[in-house]
């Protein structure tokens, strides 16, 4: 019986039946390939294999120690600093600062004793040394190299043996083996694979940084997530100063962790306490803010969380989000209508994440909800207040993890009271005074009288 062909997308690896234009699980257009049908064995396959060597799970010696850069921020969130042999990537948009970042860390690692390589594919060496002569750079030992042929870089590598190597940018890569630009899916794909092979073989920790286009992310550093043991995407506002570097995949360490840093006219400078950071410029009581504990990996971070809602000129009345998904929104709105009764027909609403960050856990939905409804009601939320809970889509308000924390947290930052929703995990001897709340509609007619 003759195997049906099988197509599968080169961007997201959906698995297709037939040739399609458009990949109908991402999205991209072209990326569909012929792949060889599966085999059934190893008779199928030739039968020529060998035999692997098995072991058992108990490690033969000691793992080899991560090497620390001193950065704090971005050793956290590598989960303890780097990992001999581990393949990360580093993606983020173009301009965010990932060629200063990484600049910055290959020095300080090379400080450190480690022996650094950076292979910059879009910089040519001039460029790159002056960037480090501004950025204080130029006593670490690193090996700087321009070259985007992979050939010759692979070559290089296996020659000088460095403990780590930083490709700036994989799309800037090419194998002459494959027939295609630079850029593309294969020539993406080959190259990481190379790399990260290398990396496993030789023990050569390889950081590649990627750039991701907000709009249909050709080629974008999707394709080289599965092939790393790290993902760390490095984001912020345009127009704001703070830089986060947030793990999304990690084998050695905690997903979710974030590191913060503030660019500044001398690179990237450390965050250590972020909460302060992103609450300094916050005004005193205004209607339309709101203060989320929140917790990002393993560390808590406050947020002000900014609503405006004003009449809508438009037939849809807007819903713009800055910093918060915005479906989220959506369902926080259809709540607060079906289940407290507050109508947001012919009204526009705009919700903010003060400072560039971006919050991602639900435990946000109640500061959202009261930064909204304070911005509806034109009544401000006490300024020495923050607020965490789930909304579930009955109203009611759902625990959320590590209470305690947060509450900790707001206590250091001066904050003396909180909401937080019927049967929280509270701690021994928290100092801020704890309103429980068993759902939505009491929120609202305790905060706001309405309801
Ligand atoms: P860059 O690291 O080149 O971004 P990427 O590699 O992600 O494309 O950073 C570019 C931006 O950073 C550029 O707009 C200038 C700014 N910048 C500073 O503000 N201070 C600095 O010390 C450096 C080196 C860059
Ligand atoms: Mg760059």
């Amino acid at each position: 019986m003759a195997k049906s062909p099988s197509f599968t997308c080169t961007a997201c690896g959906a698995a297709h039946n037939k040739w399609i234009g458009r990949c109908e699980a991402c999205g991209a257009w072209n990326t569909i390939v012929e792949v060889a049908p599966l085999s059934a064995g190893p008779k199928a396959l030739g039968g020529k294999g060998k035999s692997i060597p098995l072991t058992d799970l108990a490690t033969q010696g000691a793992s080899p120690p991560r090497a620390a850069s001193g950065i704090n921020e971005l050793d956290r969130v590598l989960g303890g600093g780097l990992v001999p042999a581990s393949a990360i990537l580093v993606g983020g948009d173009p301009g965010i600062g990932k060629s200063t970042l990484l600049l910055q860390a290959t020095a300080a690692f090379a400080r450190k004793g480690l022996s650094c390589m950076y292979i910059s594919g879009e910089e040519a060496v001039a460029q790159v040394q002056m960037r480090a002569a501004r950025l204080g750079l130029t006593d670490a030992k690193v090996s700087l190299g321009a070259e985007t042929n992979l050939r010759d870089i692979l070559t290089t590598l296996d020659t000088h043996r460095p403990g780590l190597v930083v490709i700036d940018s994989i799309q800037t890569m090419w194998l002459d083996t494959v027939d295609s630009a630079p850029g593309s899916v294969s020539q993406v794909r080959a190259a990481s694979h190379e790399l990260v092979t290398f990396a496993k073989k030789r023990g050569v920790s390889v950081v590649l940084v990627g750039h991701v286009t907000k709009e249909g992310q050709i080629a974008g550093p999707r394709v080289v997530e599965h092939m790393v043991d790290t993902v760390l995407y490095f984001e912020g506002e345009r127009g704001h100063q703070f830089r986060i570097l947030r793990a999304v995949k990690n084998r050695f360490g905690p997903a979710d962790e974030i590191g913060v840093f503030e660019m500044t006219g001398d690179g990237l400078a450390e965050v250590t306490n972020p909460s302060a950071l992103f609450l300094s410029d916050r005004e005193k009581a205004t209607p339309g803010s709101a203060v989320f504990a929140g917790i990002e990996g393993t560390r808590p971070v406050l947020t002000e969380i900014q609503a405006l809602v004003v009449a809508s000129t438009l037939g849809t009345p807007r819903r713009t989000v800055v910093g918060i998904d915005g479906g989220r929104l959506s369902t926080i709105l259809a709540v607060l209508e079906s289940r407290c009764g507050i109508s947001f027909a012919g009204l526009d609403v705009f919700l903010n994440v003060a400072g560039g960050m971006r919050v991602n856990e639900p435990a946000a939905d109640l500061a959202v909800a009261g930064a909204i409804l304070s911005a509806r009601e034109d009544v401000a939320i006490p300024p020495d207040m923050v607020l965490f809970g789930e909304i579930s889509l009955s109203g009611a308000l759902r625990p959320v993890g590590q209470t305690e924390n947060r509450l900790k947290e707001a206590s250091k930052l001066g904050f003396t009271q909180a909401i937080a929703p019927a049967r929280s995990k509270l701690g021994q001897g928290t100092e801020i005074m704890v309103r429980q709340m068993p759902d939505l509609t009491t929120f609202v007619g305790d905060m706001f009288g309405a309801g």
